[in-house]
């Protein structure tokens, strides 16, 4: 089934986001919108406000401001849950050990600084896709220019 979902360079590896946009579109994928924004962390925050309640909500949004990220909207077949197969586990470590092919364990630090992100849902695509394009009213995140 065609979907759509939202891939996220996180600071540590925009560096390697030409790497990283080639292993999407190799695997078959689109990449039909991308925008580098350095996000606030109000915006950090909202984006990942599932997360509040946890322990590592602080180093998370701290991370997620230190640098810009690369927001992209990737459509394809199953694309919410290929582009998190291609991601592979969460931490790094685990990702190098289980998939060295990985995004995460190619480009990937640690639990937190884990190269990429992308979206657990059809749901949770809309609503990430729509945070950072949003359809209507204003552009969303200022771009980092
Ligand atoms: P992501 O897939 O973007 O979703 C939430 C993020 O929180 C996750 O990637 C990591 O960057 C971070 N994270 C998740 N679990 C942990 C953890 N146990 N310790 C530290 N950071 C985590």
């Amino acid at each position: 089934k065609k979907e759509k979902t939202l891939a996220m360079i996180k600071p540590d590896a925009v560096p390697k986001m030409g790497s990283i946009m080639e292993s999407i579109t190799e695997t078959g994928f689109t990449i039909t919108r991308a925008k580098m924004v350095l996000l606030s962390r109000a915006e950090a925050m909202d984006f990942y406000s599932e997360h509040q309640a946890k322990s590592f909500f602080n180093d998370l949004i701290n991370f997620m401001t230190s640098g810009p990220i690369v927001a992209m909207e990737v459509i394809g077949d199953n694309a919410v849950s290929g582009w998190r197969k291609l991601l592979g586990p969460t931490n790094c470590s685990v990702a190098r050990s289980e998939t060295p092919q990985s995004i995460r364990a190619r480009f990937g630090t640690d639990g937190t600084k884990n190269a990429a992100h992308g979206s657990d849902s059809i749901a949770s695509a809309a609503r990430e896709l729509e945070f950072f394009f949003p359809s209507s009213g204003g552009r969303g995140p200022k771009n980092t220019a």
